[in-house]
């Protein structure tokens, strides 16, 4: 029912310079694997096969990564390193690929919409791959949305509760509780104080959008940046319709940031096999 997930990778990656003044910061690796590729785990154990990135400049690396290096492969051929291309062997063979290019950085909503061609008309999902989720005891956080979407029909956003020093950095969202892990928005909030805050609800980067998100992306206002926002267009479609945000089960690390980063490697040492 939904194939497509979109990966944004468009970003410049500040946050990690110098790394990633000549390397995407998806291609940073949690141990052995790089971020990009535990978002396309995610992503096919969900049954999503069909990944689109939004890429930009200084990304080739990403399609050379989702692709056979022959050279290599016939170097290691035979020996006991072989196996450790198995994971992405198999996302290789299982997956298809397209990209399209974000000319000018305009926000990820623009990077969204950007993937309007590769898309078409029906729902999709969204992963940011600098949002590491693991699930250690059950469905990653994308199959559990996949499930949700099937029974509601309409956009799903991934949340989590998040401490007040850190409100300020998210898109922060409030609504009727359907169930204790289920709300209906009626309030979504782009980075507020702590006073305008409408909850500690977090939007975190896992979306399942439906694609009506394209026209008011297409109709809303930049922000003073000059950047689209999702949150804005995402307020739109709760206002028209419905948009559900859901407590997912497992963890995040915002490996966006040093910290974030750190303590997804340090969990991932200690309990999940990189390869
Ligand atoms: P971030 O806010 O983390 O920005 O974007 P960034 O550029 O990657 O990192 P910093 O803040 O400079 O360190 C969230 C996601 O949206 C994508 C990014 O690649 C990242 O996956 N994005 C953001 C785009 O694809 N295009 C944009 O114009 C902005």
């Amino acid at each position: 029912m939904i194939h497509k997930c979109l990966f944004p990778v468009a970003g410049y990656g500040t946050r990690f310079l110098p790394a990633t003044k000549s390397m995407p910061k998806e291609m940073l690796p949690i141990i052995n694997k790089p971020l990009i590729e535990y978002g396309v785990d995610e992503a096919l154990q969900a049954g999503l096969n069909d990944i689109c990135f939004i890429t930009g400049r200084g990304k080739r690396a990403l399609e050379d990564y989702f692709d056979i290096n022959y050279e290599l492969e016939d170097k290691i051929a035979g020996t006991d390193k072989e196996a450790s291309l198995n994971g992405i062997r198999k996302i290789i063979h299982e997956c298809t690929f397209s990209y399209t290019r974000q000319i000018e950085k305009r926000g990820l909503g623009h990077a969204i919409l950007t993937g309007k061609t590769l898309i078409g008309k029906y729902p999709f999902a969204v992963v940011l791959a600098d949002d590491l989720c693991i699930n250690p005891t059950g469905d990653g956080v994308m199959t559990q949305m996949v499930a949700l979407y099937k029974q509601f029909r309409c956009t799903i956003i991934a949340i989590e509760e998040v401490p007040q020093d850190q409100i300020h950095k998210y898109g922060v969202v409030a609504g009727e509780m359907m169930r204790n892990d289920i709300y209906r928005i009626n309030t979504m909030i782009e980075k507020p104080s702590l006073e305008e805050a409408p909850s500690n609800l977090a939007i975190i980067g896992r979306y399942i959008l439906t694609p009506d998100i394209f026209g008011i992306l297409e109709d809303i206002e930049p922000d003073k940046n000059g950047e689209l926002q999702l949150t804005d267009a995402l307020m739109k479609q709760a206002q028209n319709g419905c948009v559900i945000a859901y407590k997912f089960k497992g963890k995040r690390f915002d490996c966006g940031n040093v910290k974030g980063f750190v303590e997804a490697t340090n969990y991932c040492y200690s309990n999940v096999s990189a390869t």
